[in-house]
């Protein structure tokens, strides 16, 4: 089978005597891959130096011995007391000075050299014991970079690493001071051993310095990683190395941390993320509480299939009710089995259920497993059985990969920074803008692929849009000027220098031949003060005042008279952040000049293109008939009439392609 399932299990949470027959069940159930031990150090070396691995060997034995597939986790999130004890500087330190303790975990500093060496060795000694085993297919390094904020320390190790790294940067203390611009307020320094990290000022840090120390965090994260990796690389080869992203984080380079991956997977939680992590208001909320949000799943899949070239799986899918949001609703009936097959659709190999049995005790005891803390079967568990009676059906039908998308969103974590640390108004978030793109191009029905900004490569796409992008590396000037397809730029895209300044020559700092146009002023907005553009659209918190040369063109203006797009060749420009309305306006004509079809989808259903496939989803709480977008035949999974939480999919000849 090309698509599998898996499941997370914590074998140290269970007595051995059910081990047997945990693994049996999950076998029956048709489950494929078993992701174990990611948070067990205190049971694998109780004491420093006294490993015992006898009881995970028996484990790995127990899962083998059933024809499962092991996925082994490093279990460097959670380093245990006696270790903290030893070095207690390890503990990471939050932005108000504070030291984070010991008591749940990640209680760590990537800056921290020891506790670095400490990963190595538990590494190396279970990449040794366990490297060869026949049960062991792959393995997870860590576990969630970033989950509870951990990227950013403000430690004693953290300070000394960005020294040493600014020194290695500017190489003097003049470079420094020029690039950040430190005459300003006074600010200059004379000695990279002067450098403070940017917390607890008086008020806001030089953007140049705040983001010099991101790069510096966000390179401890892949150094961190790529250690792990490394070593995993040489004692057990042939195996998978995989690391489990999350839901909108962009606290480090998830690309340069992919780059030293097999396999990039997430963990998806799409009731959790719509109660905490979206942007939609209340009736949203509420529209979608038991479904979570339609675009939210298949964002990150995107994304993260980006990040390891296009090897990627879901390492935890919700199953249940979570325990961690605000409020923790149960999934509408269907759901689960719907964001499955969310992710089949963009191409994922494995879909984890998170976890296998819900667990009585500590911090997670309300959070659902696939069984109940009984043993007895879970509602989660009829979803997944549901799965894999699909994919016996219709696994082999479908092609390998899922292809190139009909547009590619340009994705950049520091530019995610750069915002963050200015966002000059308070809705000025790059996730957001993003996202808000995306949304818009899967309302028309488009299949998106993102790329990174530091690999631009834009070749076979009709449409490419770049949101607020930081700054402009030659690279990507490069593919710009190659690129004939159509291309949307803006709002705030170019707008610094890599040093965080105002480019020369102002925004957006293309050559005049790219682009002959300069943004004179910006401004922001409140959400109730939007500009009028067209009769039912605006720009809504965030507006450029654009002055054109001769060599660029308004295509239309706000009601003030102030261009809000403009276009030169195959280039357009939009100078704000416009509302759906005009988001969806834009993005339907530039889309259908590229040659692209478009449909109008109401706010529940989407559609992915697979190959010679297409999926539809629906998330609303109505059916939707998909002859209304010309779907012709039944299709070969699911009904043309698609009921809510219902999954269709159909060759792109059924569908009027
Ligand atoms: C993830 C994490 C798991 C578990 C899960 C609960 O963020 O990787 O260990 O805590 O959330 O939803």
């Amino acid at each position: 089978m090309q698509r599998t399932l898996g499941v997370c299990y914590y074998p140290e949470h269970w007595p051995e005597t059910q081990w047997a027959e945990d693994a049996a069940r999950m076998a029956a159930l048709g489950l494929t891959f078993v992701r174990i031990g990611e948070f067990a150090w205190s049971r694998l070396e109780p004491k420093r130096g006294a490993y015992d691995f006898d009881w995970l060997e028996r484990s790995i034995n127990t899962l083998h011995a059933a024809g499962l597939k092991v996925v082994l986790g490093t279990p460097t999130a959670t380093p245990p007391k006696w270790l903290v004890d030893e070095m207690p500087d390890m503990l990471p330190v939050g932005a108000d000075g504070l030291v984070r303790k010991f008591g749940s975990r990640r209680h760590y500093d990537f800056s921290h050299d020891g506790y670095l060496e400490e990963c190595k060795r538990i590494t190396l000694a279970l990449a040794k014991a366990f490297g060869a085993h026949p049960g062991v297919a792959a393995w997870q390094t860590d576990n969630e970079y970033d989950c509870h904020n951990t990227t950013l320390s403000y430690s004693p190790a953290a300070r000394a690493g960005f020294q040493a790294w600014l020194q290695q940067k500017y190489q003097s203390p003049n470079a420094l001071n020029r690039a950040w611009g430190n005459v300003f307020w006074s600010m200059e320094l004379s000695d990279f051993g002067e450098i403070d990290l940017p917390n607890l000022t008086v008020t806001e840090a030089n953007p140049a310095h705040v983001m010099d120390f991101r790069r510096y965090a966000s390179d401890m994260v892949v150094r961190f990683n790529k250690a792990q990796a490394d070593i995993i690389r040489t004692h057990s080869p042939g195996r998978d190395v995989i690391h489990n992203f999350m839901g909108r984080t962009l606290a480090f380079d998830h690309f340069a941390v992919g780059a030293d991956l097999d396999i990039s997977s997430w963990d998806s939680y799409p009731l959790g993320f719509l109660e905490d992590r979206s942007d939609q208001g209340d009736a949203w909320k509420q529209t979608f509480a038991r479904a979570g949000d339609p675009d939210f799943q298949a964002f990150h899949h995107d994304l993260y299939r980006a990040t390891s070239k296009g090897r990627w799986w879901v390492m935890e899918q919700q199953p249940g009710p979570v325990n961690w949001a605000p409020h923790n609703p149960a999934p509408r009936d269907g759901m689960v089995r719907l964001w499955s097959w969310e992710a089949f659709a963009h191409g994922a190999e494995t879909v984890s259920y998170f976890r296998w049995r819900q667990a009585p005790f500590a911090q997670e005891q309300m959070h659902a497993g696939l069984l109940r803390p009984d043993s007895s079967e879970a509602e989660g568990y009829d979803e997944a059985a549901q799965v894999a009676a699909d994919l016996g059906a219709l696994d082999a039908v479908l092609d390998v990969q899922p292809g190139k998308a009909d547009v590619a969103i340009v994705f950049d974590y520091p530019s995610g920074w750069a915002w963050e640390i200015q966002p000059q108004g308070r809705e000025f978030d790059y996730f957001r803008l993003v996202f808000d793109f995306y949304r818009s191009l899967r309302k028309l029905g488009l299949s998106v692929d993102i790329v990174p900004a530091s690999a631009p490569q834009f070749a076979g796409y009709p449409l490419v849009v770049i949101p607020g992008l930081f700054s402009w590396s030659a690279e990507l000037i490069a593919a710009l000027r190659a690129y004939e397809g159509a291309l949307l730029i803006g709002p705030r895209s170019g707008s610094k220098t890599v040093d965080f300044a105002i480019p020369d020559g102002l925004p957006p700092a293309l050559p005049r031949d790219i682009l002959d146009m300069r943004v004179t002023r910006i401004e922001t907005l409140r959400a109730d003060t939007p500009v009028q553009v067209t009769e039912d659209g605006m720009l809504q918190f965030w507006r450029e005042f654009i002055e054109t040369g001769s060599g660029a063109k308004t295509i239309f203006s706000a009601d003030d008279g102030i261009p809000a797009l403009v276009k030169q060749g195959n280039l357009h420009y939009l100078g704000g952040w416009p509302d759906q309305p005009l988001m969806h306006d834009i993005l339907q004509k530039l889309a259908n000049g590229a040659g692209l079809l478009t449909n109008k989808l109401n706010d529940g259903v989407r559609l992915r293109r697979h190959g010679n496939h297409i999926f539809a989803f629906n998330y609303g709480a109505s059916s939707f008939d998909l002859s209304q977008l010309g779907w012709t035949n039944e299709p070969l999974l699911g009904k043309l009439v698609l009921e809510p939480s219902g999954v269709a999919v159909a060759p792109l000849q059924f569908a009027g392609y």
